[in-house]
């Protein structure tokens, strides 16, 4: 997630920026830049800006060749790619036309293209790819225009759609930063004659400890002396004051123990994210960094997916819906076979390759073997411009920022969500599904995020009974349909973080041998289905009862109000009501919990299990 840094004050705002960044560094980024407001005695001052893809120190090298002038207001940008490649165009701080206002974005801004093209019609030349410049502009404008910057923030937020947090300066007021902040995080850290801002208070933690959190559409000025809050509307507002007592490592991890831990809480958001920009105004869908054309997709006549480790799992999950959508077969095969196995393909299969971070060899080598045989390749990837997605004829990013916990969680969610729009976006360009059914589908997923969090309400009872587990030798994890996935993306992730014995079984399959492991008091949990639909739900109980009949102890995650499945759990953790196909954006999230904090009470190293990398780039 992009790290955002401000300041006001009596020291080098250089100074202060850069290092505030590099307190934001943990949170992963790809390129980095400053900008300051350089007063002038006599006349209006000028924005002084550097910005260079890569790390911080390269951004440090840019400045210690040319620097940058003394100023004491300042504003700097941590980047994760998401519109357009990691690169020093893209890099934040973006200027307006006339170089007056610098601004700095996390986030998404859903109509930019709209925006763009009007700014372009009035023969504004925007240099970069990003969604960004567009509102420096639009803030530019304002200014401008006569009013001043809180006000030109207030204005543009108005017309702006989608997740932000803007912080901007102008060249021509060199006394204040003007942050603006929708669905995304910042945080006003309050000095003595200076003022702060940030995506976190690690940004500036070491400087002062008191805090103002702002509120949701709210727009902040901070000055040496002051803070004024407003609604985009200019009504006065108020944020929620607060000490910060945490160590700088718990700052990082918003007072979480794990990045991990952090990372489950993130994925309303995360979801959310992914979802954002992907309908036209006319609601059709639309998926921008898709580059293949309808006649390609029409084309298709079968999919094959891969994809190495949660990423596999998230697969597994797609087949189900990309079939049953789309009609179109799917076959989900790990990365590391595929490759060696002499697959059969041709122009008219589609591969899709899954990979959060776009480097796992394993799924580079496949997508090179997949386009020797003229395949086109659909690269699901979280990391823009990383080497699967560059090699890939199509694209859909996920927008789950950076994942630093090396056991996927949001990366996981946000591929589903991922896998869900490609299955409907081809549905819609092929006409498997009529256009009112795949807006029902988009208003189901629209309403997760919220419904992740009433599950993560709920961690409390996960926890408790994680403690109830730590002297457990072996888990097995029981679904069916996409729920089958899931149980087995439960298992992974307690054999990762809490090094135990774990399997995830298809419900139906017990009887064909596994049910032999059940003995006495052998945790069992199970991934009931929603009632209702080709007797999923009884077949499951079926295959509940008859592992709790051999002594297991049966802990179900089931939907709210479903009470036939009361008298074969032993616990019952409540799942909101989601259809099938869409129930492992919920489901895991339990199974998330419960390996995170069972790994934590045994003492392991949730962020860094042993014997395993982020991203494996070796075959
Ligand atoms: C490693 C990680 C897993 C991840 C897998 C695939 O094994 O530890 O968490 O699921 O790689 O990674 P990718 O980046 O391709 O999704």
């Amino acid at each position: 997630m992009c790290g955002i840094v401000g300041y006001v004050g009596p020291q080098q705002a250089q100074h202060v920026v850069v290092e505030g960044l590099r307190r934001l560094e943990y949170r992963g980024y790809d390129s980095a830049g400053v900008a300051l407001v350089v007063p002038d005695g006599t006349g209006p001052g000028r924005i002084a800006e550097a910005k260079k893809a890569g790390k911080l120190a390269n951004l440090e090298k840019v400045v210690a060749d040319s620097p940058l002038p003394a100023s004491h207001t300042g504003i700097g940008h941590t980047r994760w790619a998401t519109h357009g490649a990691p690169n020093d165009v893209n890099a934040h701080p973006h200027l307006g036309h006339e170089r007056r206002v610098a601004l700095v974005h996390n986030g998404i801004i859903e109509n930019f293209a709209e925006l763009r093209s009007r700014l372009e019609a009035d023969d504004h030349v925007l240099v970069s790819e990003t969604d960004t410049e567009v509102v420096a502009h639009l803030v530019e404008l304002q200014v401008q225009s006569g009013v001043d910057l809180t006000t030109a923030m207030q204005r543009v937020c108005l017309v702006l759609e989608g997740a932000f947090t803007l912080v901007a300066i102008d060249a021509h007021d060199p006394e204040r930063v003007v942050a603006a902040r929708r669905n995304s995080p910042l945080v006003v850290g309050v000095g003595e004659g200076e003022h702060f801002l940030g995506s976190d208070v690690a940004a500036f933690i070491e400087h002062t400890r008191e805090a103002l959190e702002l509120g949701q559409d709210q727009v902040v000025c901070i000055t040496r002396d002051g803070v004024e809050i407003t609604d985009f509307r200019g009504r006065p507002a108020e944020g929620r004051r607060y000490h910060v007592d945490w160590d700088l490592s718990a700052a990082e991890k918003d007072g979480h123990d794990w990045f991990m831990r952090k990372e489950i809480f993130e994925q309303p958001k995360a979801v959310a994210d992914s979802l954002l920009g992907r309908r036209t105004q006319h609601g059709l869908l639309q998926l921008d960094e898709m580059r293949l054309s309808d006649d390609e997709i029409r084309d298709i006549d079968k999919i094959i997916i891969i994809a190495c480790g949660t990423s596999f799992y998230a697969g597994m999950v797609a087949k189900y819906a990309i079939e049953h959508w789309t009609r179109i077969p799917v076959e989900v095969e790990l990365s590391s076979e595929f490759r060696y196995r002499d697959p059969i393909l041709d122009h008219s299969t589609l591969v899709v390759a899954i990979s959060q971070s776009g480097e796992t060899a394993d799924t580079l080598q496949a997508i090179r073997h997949a386009r020797t045989q003229r395949s086109r390749v659909l690269a699901i990837c979280n990391t823009n411009g990383s080497t699967i997605p560059r090699e890939s004829d199509a694209v859909i990013y996920t927008h789950a920022g950076p994942e630093i916990g090396v056991a996927s969680t949001k990366g996981f969610l946000t591929q589903l969500v991922a896998c869900y729009l490609l299955a409907l976006y081809v549905a819609q360009v092929k006409g498997t599904r009529y256009g009112d059914e795949i807006d029902q589908i988009m208003g189901q997923l629209e309403a997760i995020p919220e419904q992740i969090e009433t599950v993560l309400a709920g961690a409390q009872q996960v926890y408790d009974l994680a403690a109830e587990h730590t002297g457990a030798r072996s888990v097995l994890f029981l679904g069916r349909h996409a729920g089958y996935p899931v149980a087995l993306e439960g298992a992974l992730k307690l054999k990762e973080l809490a090094y135990l014995h774990a399997e995830g079984f298809a419900a139906g399959e017990l009887k064909h041998g596994p049910i032999a492991l059940v003995e006495e008091g052998l945790p069992v949990l199970c991934v009931v289905p929603p009632r209702g639909r080709d007797q999923l739900h009884e077949k499951m109980i079926s295959g509940i009862q008859e592992v709790r009949a051999r002594g297991a102890r049966t802990i179900c995650l089931a939907e709210e109000g479903d009470t036939k499945i009361e008298p074969y759990a032993d616990v019952l953790v409540r799942l909101p009501q989601v259809p099938v196909l869409l129930q492992p954006l919920v489901a895991t999230i339990p199974l998330q919990l419960f390996a995170c904090e069972l790994a934590t009470l045994l003492g392991h190293d949730v962020d860094q299990p042993r014997n395993l990398a982020k991203s494996v780039t070796v075959e």
